[in-house]
């Protein structure tokens, strides 16, 4: 990677992010034992039930088959009973390496070249699924794990040790780090399973949700504007185009950039890379200039000289002059490339600092530019003038929300949050731990999604408000900061009850947030400027829309409007909503 063309003043959360891959940072949702996402098998004829959906070939298919063979093999011949009452525990284990959650129920999530976190042999199971294998089975663990070779030695210890007792077993000997992957559970866990029923309520602050669109169903990744006057709004999918998309829900046909060719991802539901994120030079009326962060292809001398995946890269592009809907092909300029390892843990976001830089090199007063130990890109550890709060996924327990700063180290992986991880563990050096503003545990949810602060005023209940949520549990919440005493407050927002949310106000939305946006009204002037007033009208005025607004005086459209991208699994259904803050 180029040294010289380095982009610093663009404060990127995810540009942090770099540093965040290199510490083991986790997202749980479907993962292989590889770190990769699942996907459509073929030909399983041993292992069918993970056919449409998981991590296995025909050829891993035909080896769990082998295996399986094997750990029959090895039963003597006077111990046959113990294959008769457990050949289906065998088989049903072994294809677990096919589940689209292997790398959950293996305990395998490993993110680092350096720390090889080695997965088990023995899947982690349910409690009373546990308790019924152990009453039935408990003289097969042996046979398994001698099939599994001498490098499970510890792994088997432990569990013949465990095997002295059912509730030892159950817990020591097979209890998972997050044991609501645990099998069979997870196959119903409706976490897992998206199937979480979103709690209305009927109280001042709920929110109702309006639909705005569902054109983009490659993924629609990022909402932004270019502060043009325009109102447009600017989606980006995954794949790797960015559309235009007006306040009435109106998307122009034609895309306004398309790298389709240069983005390296898949359409596996899990894979991270792609189109990440976007930004527009803040001088953009005048220049036309922005920049896309995105993952692209490496060569294979470039892959085998790297170890690497794939690399992700940002790259300035210029509007074309002739037309404000379509970029210059001929114009575009590589800033910042990095290599990453894993397909998974990709964050993306992108923006400028408030500080008036945009000035393409290594700000002289970024904290590390003169440290050989660290990087001169480097503005925060695991991230990067203006109060920038990026939320951070966390690995087992704890999800937080922290306000970058300066030189800050956030103390991966000593801390997880407020809660010491591994005391023993080296953290990047240097320095006092930074402290999240705010961190919860995973009761509430299992991958923070950063939001924004709310400085619109036809939602007064959210103003100064920073909303964010949680792509696992699909909860939204607020944070709150006390000027006075320096402390933050959090709080769930809860959905409105259906007599409350008319339509074409919804109060519903599948769970997996994964990101959040706002229009160009965000950036205007003070909000006390503008009076709080419907200056939007809604795209297609109804006669119980009015009737809502009468009932409701502060139901309001939002000035600021608020875009919540939310879509269930990756792939379906992808819905991008505007957020309406109602006072019932
Ligand atoms: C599990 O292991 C710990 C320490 O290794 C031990 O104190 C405890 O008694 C064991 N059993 C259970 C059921 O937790
Ligand atoms: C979702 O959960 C509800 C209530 O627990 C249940 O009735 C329904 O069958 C579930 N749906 C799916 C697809 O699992
Ligand atoms: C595209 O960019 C090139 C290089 O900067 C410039 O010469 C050309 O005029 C631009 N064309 C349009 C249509 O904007
Ligand atoms: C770390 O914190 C301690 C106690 O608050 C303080 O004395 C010390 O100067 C801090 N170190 C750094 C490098 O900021
Ligand atoms: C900080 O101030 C707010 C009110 O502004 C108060 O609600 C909160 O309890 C205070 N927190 C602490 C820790 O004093
Ligand atoms: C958007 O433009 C306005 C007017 O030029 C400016 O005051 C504001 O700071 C800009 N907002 C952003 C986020 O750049």
């Amino acid at each position: 990677m180029g040294r010289a063309c380095r982009k610093l003043n663009v404060i990127w959360c995810s540009g942090l992010l770099f540093l965040v891959l290199i510490v083991v940072k986790i997202k749980c949702h479907p993962q292989c034992l590889d770190s990769r996402p699942p996907f459509k098998g073929t030909g399983l004829t041993f292992c069918s039930q993970y056919q449409d959906y998981g991590c296995c070939t025909s050829q891993d298919d035909v080896q769990l088959k082998e295996r399986y063979d094997r750990i029959q093999q090895l039963i003597p011949p006077e111990n046959q009973q113990i294959w008769t009452d457990c050949s289906e525990y065998a088989k049903t284990f072994v294809c677990q390496e096919c589940s689209p959650y292997a790398a959950h129920i293996f305990d395998a999530e490993q993110t680092t070249k350096d720390i090889v976190v080695k997965p088990r042999a023995f899947p982690g199971l349910c409690k009373n699924y546990c308790s019924t294998f152990y009453q039935k089975c408990k003289d097969f663990v042996k046979y398994y794990m001698d099939e599994a070779g001498s490098g499970y030695m510890e792994e088997a210890l432990r569990l013949t040790e465990a095997l002295s007792s059912q509730m030892e077993f159950c817990t020591n000997g097979t209890k998972l780090i997050d044991n609501d992957y645990c099998f069979p559970e997870l196959l119903t866990n409706p976490i897992l399973n998206g199937n979480i029923t979103i709690e209305k309520v009927t109280q001042e602050g709920c929110l109702c949700l309006e639909p705005m669109s569902t054109v983009f169903y490659r993924n629609p990744i990022f909402l932004k504007h270019a502060n043009d006057s325009s109102k447009r709004m600017f989606v980006g999918e995954q794949i790797g185009l960015v559309h235009i998309m007006y306040p009435d829900g109106r998307v122009l046909e034609e895309p306004f950039l398309d790298l389709t060719y240069d983005i390296k991802t898949t359409s596996s539901k899990g894979d991270e890379r792609g189109m990440l994120g976007m930004a527009f030079h803040p001088n953009y009326i005048n220049n036309g200039l922005f920049y896309i962060y995105y993952s692209t292809h490496i060569s294979d001398y470039e892959q085998i000289q790297s170890g690497a995946d794939h690399k992700i890269r940002i790259e300035e592009f210029k509007v074309r002059d002739d037309n404000p809907n379509s970029v210059n092909t001929s114009y575009s300029r590589v800033i910042l490339e990095v290599y990453e390892p894993y397909w998974n843990h990709n964050g993306g976001e992108i923006l400028f600092g408030d500080d008036g830089r945009t000035e393409y090199s290594i700000p002289p007063d970024n904290p590390f530019v003169n440290d050989i130990r660290a990087l001169p890109e480097v503005y925060a550890y695991e991230f990067g003038k203006g109060r920038i709060v990026c939320g951070d996924v966390g690995q087992s327990a704890r999800e937080e929300i922290d306000l970058i700063e300066k030189g800050a180290n956030y103390g991966w992986k000593k801390m997880e949050g407020t809660a010491p991880y591994c005391s023993a563990c080296k953290y990047a050096s240097g320095g006092n731990v930074t402290a999240p503003i705010w961190d919860y545990p995973h009761s509430f949810g299992k991958s923070v999604t950063g939001g924004h602060f709310y400085r619109g005023c036809q939602s007064p209940n959210l103003q100064g408000y920073y909303i964010y949520g949680d792509f696992m549990s699909g909860r939204l919440f607020r944070l709150l900061h006390h000027a006075n005493n320096d402390t933050w407050t959090n709080k769930e927002l809860k959905m409105c009850a259906s007599n409350v949310c008319v339509p074409p106000l919804v109060n519903d939305y599948a769970t997996s947030i994964i990101s959040f946006g706002e229009d160009e009204k965000a950036s205007t002037a003070p909000p006390s400027l503008h009076p709080p007033v419907m200056t939007t009208p809604p795209p297609v005025p109804t006669t119980t829309q009015r009737q809502v607004s009468m009932s409701y005086e502060t139901f309001l459209k939002l000035i600021r409007q608020w875009m919540a991208r939310i879509s269930p699994n990756f792939g379906n259904e992808n819905t991008v909503f505007r957020i309406a803050n109602v006072k019932p």
